[in-house]
Order: structure tokens, then sequence, then C-alpha cells
């Protein structure tokens, strides 16, 4: 989980921020003061610091320069409630990744902590591609061989719109990598974008860029993604979950390859879109969620990743990559016979990704050397889905089971889970779960949990 540190003399401010941030599965810890602050700091790490300019006991600026200094992997995100110009440029200049003015709006603050968030993974993800070339695509299945030959084509056609689909975990985004570094564009910029979690105020603004007072707060002018990408390549992850706002322009940019800056002239633009999603469109299309126009445009040439368990055969490859990759094997691991078994059989609902989780997880617990993967038989797997917060505040818990379960465990999993998320407060758990606190409390006594 993110860990965010929010600092704010405004307590009640402070409170509310770190509250609204806990509901959307962030850890938060908030402090009220540079003192605390700063002790907090040399505690933990945070992957992002909220910070208040005007402090009582001091400049929210200074400590901006110190975490710059010290902490340099952590994005700090400034906010105030007086409009100053000239703190916001020193700000910016001394590494803020961005400076609100409060109020705050929720969206708008989440949406910028993901970006600062993404932009360091990104940078990390990116360093590490230089390290090791790509990585590759493994598996001998015909599938997968038809998936390589797909992959050749869609390089070999720089231009065309390709469309990766495939179950969760399946391996769509290492795809639509491949698709850009096999090509022409493979030296220009590849931008991943998540279609269904930018909020609807700033879609416009993000993929297309505003001028300058195109609105308020638009106090400089941004470039979309489509220009930013020029030359390169545009990844839009979870395509099936686009506002159909945008969809529209989408399909406008994709017809006329030009980009409109909102609150400003037009630009011809030189990408590729890449998409992929886990639903299907088709589906999409013939329940009126996805525009049919769109759905053409977008489905030129489609690469179809079929999951893990109709190509048993790639599994034991996959696995022993996935050993080979580990960074301290001394052990020199190797599967056992049951292992191999186990392996294959196995259903694998969160296909590579699980694959890829079990195996690490496999390595970290065996005594020896060897590898037998007796946790699939008990069905004690770590599901590959996590605890989200839903859209209207209200979290979606995972429990993953994959065996038949009493519907009293399945309470039991529920409410532990609540209260783990809310640090053991039973009236926060209970509005979380959307029951009164006494009908919570009469349950847990029934199931034994506190
Ligand atoms: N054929 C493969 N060979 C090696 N590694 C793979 C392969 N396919 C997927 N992986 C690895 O499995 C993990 C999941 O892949 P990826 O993120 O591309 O899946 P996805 O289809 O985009 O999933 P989601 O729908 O959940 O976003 C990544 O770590 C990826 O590198
Ligand atoms: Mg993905």
């Amino acid at each position: 989980m993110r860990k965010i540190l929010v600092l704010d003399d405004e307590t009640e401010f402070c409170d509310r921020i770190a509250e609204m941030l806990r509901l959307r599965n962030y850890l938060v810890k908030a402090v009220y003061g540079l003192g605390q602050a700063r002790v907090a700091l040399e505690l933990e790490s945070f992957d992002v610091v909220l910070l208040d300019v005007f402090l009582q006991d001091g400049s929210g600026v200074d400590l901006l320069g110190e975490i710059r200094k010290r902490w340099p992997e952590t994005a700090i995100i400034m906010m105030t409630g007086m409009e100053d110009v000239r703190t916001a440029i020193e700000c910016i200049r001394l590494g803020a990744e961005e400076y609100f003015l409060k109020p705050v709006h929720n969206d708008e603050l989440v949406f910028a902590i993901e970006k600062s968030l993404k932009s360091s993974r990104q940078q990390s993800e990116l360093s590490m591609y230089r390290d090791s070339g790509n990585y590759p695509i493994i598996g001998e299945s015909e599938a997968i061989q038809e998936v390589r030959s797909l992959i050749e084509r869609a390089a070999a056609n720089p231009d065309v719109t390709v469309l990766v689909t495939g179950e969760t975990g399946t391996g769509k985004e290492l795809v639509a990598r491949h698709v850009h570094m096999q090509g022409r564009r493979s030296q220009e910029a590849f931008i991943p974008i998540n279609c269904s979690s930018i909020p609807e105020s700033l879609i416009e603004s993000e993929f297309f860029g505003h001028e300058k007072g195109a609105f308020t707060g638009a106090d400089r002018q941004q470039k979309g993604v489509f220009e930013r990408a020029n030359g390169g390549t545009v990844f839009l992850d979870e395509i099936g979950d686009m506002e159909v706002r945008l969809q529209t322009s989408l399909l406008r940019f994709l017809e006329t390859r030009r980009v409109h800056r909102v609150g400003g002239g037009e630009i011809d633009v030189d990408v590729r879109i890449v998409c992929a999603t886990n639903k299907d469109l088709q589906k999409e299309v013939d329940e009126l969620r996805f525009r049919k126009d769109l759905y053409f445009r977008v489905n030129v040439l489609n690469i179809h990743l079929p999951p893990l368990r109709e190509r048993t055969g790639d599994v034991v490859l996959l696995a022993r990559y996935f050993i080979s990759r580990q960074k301290h094997n001394h052990r020199n691991f190797v599967i056992t016979e049951a292992g191999i078994r186990r392996l294959e059989r196995y259903a694998w609902p969160g296909n590579i990704r699980e694959l890829k989780n079990v195996v690490e997880r496999e390595m970290i617990l065996a005594r020896g050397a060897e590898l037998d993967f007796v946790q699939l038989e008990h069905g004690l797997v770590e599901r590959p889905e996590e605890s989200v917060p839903l859209e209207d505040g209200r979290l979606h818990l995972a429990v993953g089971f994959d065996r038949p379960v009493s519907l009293d465990e399945i309470e039991r999993r529920v409410i532990e889970g609540a209260l783990t998320y809310c640090s053991g407060n039973v009236s926060r758990a209970a509005e979380v779960l959307q029951l009164g606190r006494s009908s919570l409390r009469s349950k847990m006594k029934r199931l034994g949990i506190g």
C-alpha cells in the first residue's frame, strides 16, 4: 500500500484529507507541525508528502527543500490557503509535483497523487528496461507463437492501432510494450494511461492539453498525452472503462490525428495507439456502453492473450523463468515432480501475475532448494486481487476463497478485513460495511471476533 504523509496545522482540514485518502486505500499519517513531520520522515519512508506552505512553526517550503535533498524518491504536493504566485513558482522550482490552492478538490488531489506515483514508478521502470533490454515473452504454446507473430506484424506497421485483449494478468501490458519496442517508434516515448482512473473534470486537458488561462487554475500551458508521446506510442489501458464523452473525443482524434488543446489551436501529432481491455468490447458495444464506431477504429489488429489455464504447457516454463529472474538465487531452486503436477493442475484465475506471485512466495517460504507448491493443494493461494475503494467511498474487500466455505466464514473474513482496514475502529468499520454500529457489534460477538 502507498504511504502518504499529510502536514497541515489546520487540524480539521488535515484530518479530513487524511480520512478521505484512507478511504481510498492509502496508508496515511497526519501531522500538524514541522517538528512532527521531521520525526515522521526520519522514522518511516513515504511515497508522497502533502505539504502546507504557511505553518505556525515555520515554512513548508523549507521542508520541501530538505525532503528533495534527503529523500529524492518521495513526491511532494503543496497545498496552500493563500494565493501567491512567487511561492508557487519557488515550490515547483524546488521540485514539488503540484501546487494546490485550498479548498482542494478530492478527485483532483487523488489524481495528482496517482500521477506522481506513476511518474516515479515509470522512471524506475524505464531504468529497469535500459538495464535489462526488454523483458521477454515466455512460452512455446501455439497460442503464444501466434501472439509473437502478431506482435511482429504490428511492429512492422507503426501506424496501425492495436487492441490487446485477455483476462487480467495475461500479459497485455507486456505485449503493448513489445509492440512499441520492436518497431521504429522504439526510441520515442511509450506513455501508458489508465482510462478508468482519470477524473472526468480533467479528462480533456489530460488527453489533449490546455493553453495557459483556458480555465481557472490553468496557470501554465500543458501538453496532453498525445502531444507528449509524439513520435511514440500511447497505451490506453482499460479502454473498456472509458467515459462515453472521452470515447467521442478519442474517436475524433483517431479520425483526424489532430489534437485540439482546451482553449487553443489544433496540432498534428504522429502516435500509435495501443489499447487494452479485459472486457468483451463487442458485448460492451451491444449493451451500448461502448461506441460502435470507436470499436471499429480501435479493433484494427487484435492480439488476444489466452488465459494461462488454456496453455498448461507454458506454466512450468514461466515458473522456471520467474525463478531464474530472482536476484538472490543462491540456492539453485528446482521444482519437484509433484510441484510440476500441482502447477499444471491449478486454474490460475489471476493468470501469469498470480503465477509470478506464487513462485516468488514459494521461494521465500521454501526451507531447502526444492519447490513443491503444496500451498496450491489447499487453496491457500493469495488472490492477486486487492482490496480497493469503490467510487462512492465504500471499500471492496478481497476475500479470495477458492474452496466452498460457509457464509459465516465469509462474513467473518469480510468483517475482519474491514476492521484491519479501519485500524480496529468499529464505528468506521460499520460505516464501510454500511451497517449500524450495534449490529456490527452483535455480529462480531456471534462470530467471536475481537
Ligand atoms: N508471456 C510472458 N512471459 C513472461 N512474463 C509475462 C508474460 N506475460 C505476462 N508476464 C508478466 O506477468 C505480469 C502481468 O502481466 P501484465 O501486467 O502485462 O498483465 P495485464 O494483462 O496487463 O494484466 P491486467 O489486466 O491485470 O492489467 C507482469 O509481471 C508481466 O511481466
Ligand atoms: Mg495491465
